[in-house]
């Protein structure tokens, strides 16, 4: 029994740790950058300014849902926009998962379907944008992996009965009404034994409910177990539009 908590801790104190303090994507000035003869008061309007524009940056994250075709011009660029390597929330958690058929919400560009791909998966991975899946079919045969395609909209999504071993839903933010109900599917659609890993961002100022808290979350994947979760600032180093410091949940669940 001794030996099962310190494995376990040790698979738990391998994760990258969200850190508590508050930082924005840009680095914050610092005093010290101005010149020595530049007055206090004009580096604390300098730095005042910085953080009311950090903060509105963080409450707009989420005004409007963006459609399919706004995503498939995000990925008309050749290279990847969430890079290539999966997700390392993603990768600390699927090993714990056991193998089977997998299913990865809002995939995009393949980079996690294809990790899941290489280590014995069955993946589906779906998402409205058709250029994104297309790439993700690119990088799947550079990688000589095979998956599963479905252009769809979450909206009409529906997680079937006993159907998946695993459920991957990876920064895909849909709106609440969505989130409730296709979540709310998991404890049906989940095999005994299957999981569900999700990273999302949070911003708990955002009256939309896209970027719920783990709190809400757990709540919304009743009656799994959490086997692990944890929400907190931590940095995101994903291609070009995932950098920098951001508030993120991560959830590790079970059926039993
Ligand atoms: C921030 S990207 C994340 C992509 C991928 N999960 C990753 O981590 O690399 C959000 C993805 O969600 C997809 N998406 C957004 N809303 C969707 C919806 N209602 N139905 C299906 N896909 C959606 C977009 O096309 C995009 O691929």
């Amino acid at each position: 029994m001794r030996t099962k908590i310190s494995q376990r801790r040790k698979v738990i104190l391998g994760l990258p740790r969200i850190g508590v303090n508050t930082c924005f994507n840009i680095r914050s000035p610092k005093c010290d950058d101005f010149e020595k003869n530049q007055t206090k008061e004009v580096c604390d309007v300098v730095m005042k300014t910085f953080q009311l524009i950090a903060q509105d940056s963080t409450n707009n994250m989420s005004k409007e849902v963006k459609g399919a075709a706004y995503w498939d011009e995000r990925f008309q660029a050749p290279s990847y926009a969430y890079g290539e390597a999966p997700n390392d929330f993603l990768a600390w958690a699927a090993p714990q998962v056991k193998l089977g058929k997998a299913v990865s919400l809002c995939e995009g560009e393949g980079r996690n379907a294809v990790y899941l791909a290489k280590l014995g998966f069955e993946v589906t991975a779906v998402d409205f944008s058709s250029v994104g899946l297309a790439k993700a079919k690119a990088l799947a045969d550079l990688h000589k992996v095979t998956l599963h395609y479905v252009i769809a909209d979450l909206k009409e999504f529906q997680l079937e009965n006993n159907a998946w071993d695993l459920v991957v839903s990876v920064f895909a933010q849909p709106d609440a009404a969505i989130r409730q109900r296709l979540y709310a599917q998991l404890g049906q659609s989940l095999t005994s034994g299957g999981a569900f890993i999700l990273e999302s961002k949070v911003s708990e100022a955002d009256s939309s409910n896209r970027y719920p808290g783990v709190a809400t979350l757990s709540a919304d994947i009743k009656p799994l177990q959490i086997a692990f979760s944890q929400q907190g600032e931590r940095e995101l180093n994903e291609g070009s539009y995932h950098v920098g410091m951001h508030t993120t949940a991560q959830i590790l669940a079970f059926k039993n």
